[in-house]
């Protein structure tokens, strides 16, 4: 077998600079630890986020400036929504600037107070959205799900024994709807199998509850499908993302991952009922139902990158090079969660760390450690991220996301020789204590101080 290529060749490029070790001392200490403050010309290789960090191409470039600016009725948004109905079978298609807007509409529609959303695992925005309407996140992945070392193909799985238990015990009327995250962020990005799907949609059915996707990075999970799932290897990506989103009822989508551009999102909806609501609070927080607070030039953007994602040779590139980082992270002895994800790989700072405490932020340890050795920007999955109020996460997970069609094989290897050095230093890193502790979503502006 030949070497997976990059399937693209670069035509623009943008400069990234070297430092020294007392440089990044320097601005580490002066964004108090969180690398959330760290200007990203102050970082070589970004690895906080596959969102929104694309390279567009040359064909997504060039549908820019086919962008139609009209406030009503712009062409782009009839590109964009026949590109999406293709995709995706959903007649009401509405563009919003990002997964959280869709995240927000819906939930204020349907959650409240006394509402009960499950979900295999929620991401944070989600979770917020969920319980900044008064109704309460509950995360029901498979316990496959919640170990490293499992190597269940369908880790992002639901656990349909727990889904039925859920709505046993809370009733029917209290739950709006239940959604599931494909692929499963939190969980790792790990894939959800369509015979999951199916036997969710199943209960979702016999009780009369709605389901909704977290269809952010769908195209990654349908390529996991297609690699692991019995049945579908000669089943093409399009075909397999039509029938994930065939058993839905709605989804919210992140077009800054799968989507394939730096800002968008999507909220698809088939109750035509649900749907006149959503666009009235589109229209009233976002903009109105032809651009949802982008311009005609984003949905254009969108349009072309929803095609481009569901390439097969791009889809073998991006799944094989994130496997190929965890792959090189396990010969040196890094425990992650396996397999793979889409993604990302996430390494497990907990067993990595055993002498940093949970309270004391293993995961935010190594970030930072990532940073001092190679400037290199990662992000914390665990207790900063979920804890708080002497909650402890159940996984001190750091997160290496992968932008997509942005970094070559060498930036990889590179990264892969820094965690190298870092691996025989384990022992030294330290742990943090907060110095500011924010209610919401604190992991975005906490601030620390390093203990001993
Ligand atoms: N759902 C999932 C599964 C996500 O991963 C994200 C974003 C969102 C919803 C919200 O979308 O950022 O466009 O508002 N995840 C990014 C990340 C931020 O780094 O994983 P958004």
């Amino acid at each position: 077998m030949k070497t997976i290529i990059e399937p693209f060749k670069i035509k623009v490029v943008e400069p990234i600079r070297m430092t020294t070790r007392e440089e990044r001392e320097i601005i580490l200490r002066e964004a108090k630890f969180n690398v959330f403050n760290i200007h990203s010309s102050h970082v070589l290789i970004d690895l906080l986020t596959d969102s929104g960090t694309s390279a567009m191409s040359s064909l997504q470039w060039s549908a820019i400036m086919r962008g139609d600016e009209a406030y009503a009725g712009a062409e782009s948004f009839f590109h964009f929504q026949r590109t999406l109905r293709e995709l995706t079978g959903f007649d009401h298609i509405l563009p919003t600037h990002q997964g959280r807007a869709s995240e927000r509409i819906l939930f204020e529609l349907v959650g409240g107070k006394g509402k009960v959303i499950p979900n295999n695992n929620h991401f944070d925005t989600t979770r917020a959205n969920v319980e900044h309407s008064g109704a309460e996140a509950i995360d029901l992945v498979i316990d496959e799900g919640k170990i490293p070392s499992s190597r269940h193909p369908f880790k992002g799985n639901i656990d349909i024994k727990k889904l039925v238990a859920l709505i046993e015990r809370v009733g029917t009327e209290h739950i709006p709807l239940c959604m599931v995250t494909v692929t499963n962020n939190s969980g790792g990005g790990q894939p959800v199998s369509l015979e999951n799907l199916r036997a969710v949609r199943k209960v979702c059915d016999q009780y009369q509850i709605p389901l909704f996707l977290d269809a952010c990075r769908f195209a990654e999970n349908a390529y996991f499908i297609k690699l692991r799932e019995p049945g579908y290897q000669n089943i093409s990506v399009r075909k397999i993302v039509h029938e994930m989103f065939d058993l839905a009822d709605g989804a919210t989508i992140s077009a800054k991952k799968d989507g394939l551009v730096n800002i968008g999102g999507v909220l698809l909806l088939r109750d035509e009922e649900l749907a006149q609501r959503a666009d009235a609070l589109l229209i009233l927080t976002e903009g109105f139902v032809t651009y949802g607070g982008l311009a005609g030039r984003d949905l254009e953007a969108m349009a072309q990158g929803f095609q481009e994602v569901v390439e097969e040779d791009y889809l073998e590139y991006r799944i094989r090079s994130t496997a190929y980082l965890g792959e090189r992270l396990i010969k040196i002895g890094y425990p992650i969660v396996e397999p793979p994800g889409g993604h990302a790989i996430y390494i497990d700072a907990g067993q990595l760390c055993p002498h940093i405490p949970p309270k004391e932020f293993p995961g935010q340890a190594l970030v930072c450690a990532l940073y001092r050795a190679g400037w290199i920007r990662a992000v914390e999955i665990g207790t900063l991220m979920f804890g708080g109020e002497g909650k402890i996460a159940p996984l001190e997970l750091v997160r290496l996301a992968i932008p997509r069609r942005v970094y070559t094989q060498s930036h990889i290897d590179y990264v892969v020789e820094v965690c190298e050095e870092l691996y025989d230093n384990r022992s030294q890193f330290a742990g943090l204590r907060l110095t500011n502790n924010p209610p919401f979503l604190r992991h975005f502006t906490a601030a620390f101080a390093e203990l001993n």
